[in-house]
């Protein structure tokens, strides 16, 4: 429809993608097959039925069980150009992806397998879409900050291939201020930080992680609304909040999409933008996300534009490179 065309047409960036979240079934089937992996679902339609949530843990605990399918550098980078791919149809033109090295390494694959496959894809969609990318490394909050140390050593050759640092996993009894120093370091590094913040987690969180990870910018963010002050503080900063409105609602962080919070936060003024999170798993890639919140929200063109531009301006492209896109 027109809407849909218009939206696909926007030239757009997505700034919140967890590249194991975009593990479709079919592949995730494929994969099973070729690397002899045992997955417990019988079919595609099986697997798709399993993805009622109820919380942010229920999903994880899916997610990470699905990843197991990944296994050789191959792998990584096929699940990776399968994204790009996507998002080339949508005029996507940028991209600043997450990916999980822990939960692999923790099984024994190899961190250089997973961060080659990606990389490489990362090369050729640049090279075949004209996909710009940055790649960020999360942690996972649920493990230790020493564990984060291990995860940075192996990353250690990477490091002038890698955007910057992430957080993220179960967000509950995990605040921020338990990955102060890793955060130090990686900003020592010259790494970007970001971290998700009051996702489930409350307004304290997001502000332990301005004032104790100094981030760049806040993945999610929506429970900053619980704090008027904080929501003036994030406006008058510019901070870029990347939302992921198909991830609240499949997640229960809100349960109709008429009640998301996207269209009162911009108009508090806050920097928000809209991404798909985990799309294989919720239902749908940037185009559907943006046109969830279209619908129920009832934004106009001009909003969806300003969104897309948003995109742009939150990213950590260079001056010229989002002026060129904006
Ligand atoms: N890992 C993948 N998706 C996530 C989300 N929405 N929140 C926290 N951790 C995640
Ligand atoms: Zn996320």
């Amino acid at each position: 429809d027109a809407l849909r065309d218009f939206v696909k047409g926007l030239p757009k960036a997505e700034l919140h993608l967890h590249l194991e979240g975009s593990l479709e079934p079919e592949l995730m089937f494929a994969l099973a097959q070729r690397n002899a992996v045992a997955i417990p679902y019988e079919t595609v339609d099986a697997v798709r039925a399993a993805y009622d949530f109820s919380n942010l843990q229920d999903f994880l605990d899916i997610y990470y069980a699905g990843a197991d399918v990944l296994r050789d550098e191959r792998d990584f980078y096929d699940l990776t150009m399968a994204y790009l791919k996507r998002m080339a149809q949508e005029n996507v033109q940028h991209v600043e992806v997450f990916f999980d090295p822990q939960t692999h390494t923790d099984r024994g694959i190899a961190f250089e397998a997973v961060a080659d496959g990606i990389l490489a894809a990362l090369d050729d969609g640049e090279r075949d879409f004209g996909i710009t990318s940055g790649l960020i490394l999360c942690f996972l909050r649920h493990l230790s900050e020493e564990a984060a140390f291990d995860v940075l050593a192996m990353a250690d050759p990477y490091l002038d291939r890698i955007l910057g640092v992430g957080l993220d996993s179960s967000e509950l009894g995990h605040p921020p201020s338990k990955f102060a120093r890793i955060f130090k370091e990686a900003g020592a590094r010259g790494l970007k930080r970001v971290a998700h913040a009051g996702e489930e987690g409350p307004a304290p969180y997001i502000h332990e992680a301005l004032d104790i990870l100094h981030v760049d910018r806040i993945d999610h963010g929506n429970r900053c609304l619980d704090d008027p002050e904080l929501v003036a503080r994030l406006a008058r900063s510019g901070m870029t909040l990347t939302l992921c409105p198909l991830s609240n609602l499949k997640l229960c962080v809100i349960d109709d999409m008429a009640h998301h919070p996207l269209k009162s936060m911009m108009e508090s003024g806050l920097h928000v933008m809209v991404n798909s999170d985990d799309p294989a798993y919720f239902g749908g890639y940037l185009t559907d996300n943006y046109l969830a919140v279209a619908q129920a929200l009832n934004l106009s063109r001009d909003d969806l534009a300003v969104l897309a531009k948003n995109s742009f301006r939150g990213s950590f492209l260079d001056g010229t490179a989002k002026a060129r896109h904006m």
